[in-house]
């Protein structure tokens, strides 16, 4: 697979098979993955992988504090989207919603979707990454890079892959359950696992902007 066939692949997956993913395989791509560039070379990554019980604990304490309103907690004041990004955000929704057959009024549904989100979306397996906090104001761009590298070597392994931020939402789950020491803030997770090939939301293919509105071209 070429690295063109693998970028226009690759896409959020949000439903898996339930069948574990080898510890040898997620070795192989973490160490393609950390081939990544990073600030001089600092490398500044550290991973959680989880599985197992332990994933199944750590999912169950996420959703419970999300079932009781627990506010999440990114590490970072979030301000809410605005203009343009905001409308790309509400398009998603919208094709996600539609696609699982979500009406705008239907709330309890819409709930019972952010959850998944909350329960790792059910994947087999979770990478948490996480740098040392004195560190993550610049790792930002690094935890990127990698992160993308990590989806894209999945490709080739079959397996599908969502980064989000809500698995990272309730960081006091994953320190209690999985030993992320204080010292470490968590940037982003991927769930990754065997696609089920079922859940209509994954056969969406979300929009991009077309290059003209987002490009000014100079000395052409
Ligand atoms: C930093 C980051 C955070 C994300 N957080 C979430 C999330 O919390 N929940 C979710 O369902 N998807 C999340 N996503 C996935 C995006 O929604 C998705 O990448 C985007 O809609 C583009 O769709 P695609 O990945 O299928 O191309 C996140 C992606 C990134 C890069």
């Amino acid at each position: 697979m070429d690295v063109v066939e693998a970028i226009k692949t690759r896409k959020s997956i949000r439903g898996y098979k339930p069948d574990p993913v080898p510890r040898e395989i997620l070795t192989e791509i973490l160490e393609i993955a950390t081939r990544a560039p990073s600030s001089m070379n600092t490398q500044p990554w550290e991973f959680t992988v989880i599985a197992g019980d332990v994933l199944e604990k750590v999912k169950k304490g996420s959703v419970e504090k999300f079932n009781a309103g627990e506010p999440g907690y990114l590490g970072w004041e979030g301000e809410a989207f605005k203009d343009k990004c905001r409308e790309r955000q509400v398009a998603l929704a919208i094709q996600l919603y539609k696609s699982m057959g979500i009406a705008r009024e239907e709330r309890e549904k819409r709930t019972d979707w952010e959850r998944r989100g909350f329960g790792y979306f059910d994947a087999p397996a979770v990478i948490v990454i996480s740098v040392d906090r004195e560190h993550a104001p610049r790792a930002q761009f690094d935890i990127g890079a990698l992160s993308q590298n990590i989806a894209l070597a999945a490709v080739k392994y079959g397996l599908g892959t969502c980064m989000h931020d809500q698995g990272i939402s309730y960081p006091d789950v994953l320190k209690e359950v999985a030993g992320i020491p204080e010292t470490q803030r968590m940037i982003i997770c991927l769930s990754i696992g065997y696609p089920d090939g079922v859940l209509p939301a994954d056969q969406v293919v979300s929009e991009r902007e077309p290059i003209e509105n987002i490009t000014t071209w100079c000395g052409f």
